[in-house]
């Protein structure tokens, strides 16, 4: 019998937020994967505004994730990154941000489709110089998002909350036709 639509969904659903890593490295092969996914993501217009960053080297991974904390706690242990590089354009940051996070949610998903885990380490403005700075980023360029990548340990993998308790129960988040009446 050919999977219900729920399981053939499930994948997506299983996508978490995977925030320390074992020392395993990543591939070559993952890494080129992962960021194939992210350059075959949808855009505005198809503007493709984003320039992707793998960064291998650990020793930059841990001063950015230095420079950031506590957003960037999964770097500490990440063995790999990818940094979302955006323009910096005034009058176009709702749409730019929009594409960040789709770019960003497909990585995460392709890393946990290959069997490893990823966590959004969010670059927070004050720390956007520092970051620069590290990567090398011509001024008119920042990074907002930085992908970790890497092994979970057991103890990320294990379920934060109880079994379907992660998020908000059915009936509060989708509705049918219309708004609730009270
Ligand atoms: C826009 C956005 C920004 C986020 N920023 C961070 C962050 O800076 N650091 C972090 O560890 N997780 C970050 N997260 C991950 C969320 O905290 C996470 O998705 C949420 O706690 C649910 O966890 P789960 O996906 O594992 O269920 C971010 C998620 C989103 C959507």
């Amino acid at each position: 019998m050919p999977a219900s639509a729920i399981e053939r969904v499930r994948p997506l659903i299983r996508t978490r937020q995977m925030r320390e890593f074992t020392d395993e490295p990543l591939t070559d092969g993952e890494l080129e994967a992962i960021t194939e996914v992210a350059r075959w993501s949808g855009s505005s217009k198809n503007e493709q505004p984003w320039r992707f960053i793998v960064i291998r080297d650990v020793d930059t991974i841990r001063k950015i994730a230095e420079a950031g904390l506590p957003q960037t706690r999964s770097l500490r242990t990440a063995m790999g990154a990818v940094a979302i590089v955006l323009p910096d354009e005034p009058g176009r940051q709702l749409s730019r941000a929009y594409d960040d996070g789709r770019a960003a949610e497909r990585m995460l998903i392709a890393a946990s489709m290959l069997g490893l885990g990823g966590g959004i380490a969010w670059v927070r403005s004050d720390v956007r110089d520092a970051v620069r700075d590290l990567l090398g980023l011509p001024p008119d360029r920042f990074v907002r998002t930085i992908v970790a990548l890497g092994h979970p340990t057991e103890a990320a993998r294990r379920p934060k909350s109880a079994p379907g308790k992660g998020r908000l129960p059915r009936e509060e988040l989708i509705f049918e036709e219309h708004w609730p009446s009270r």
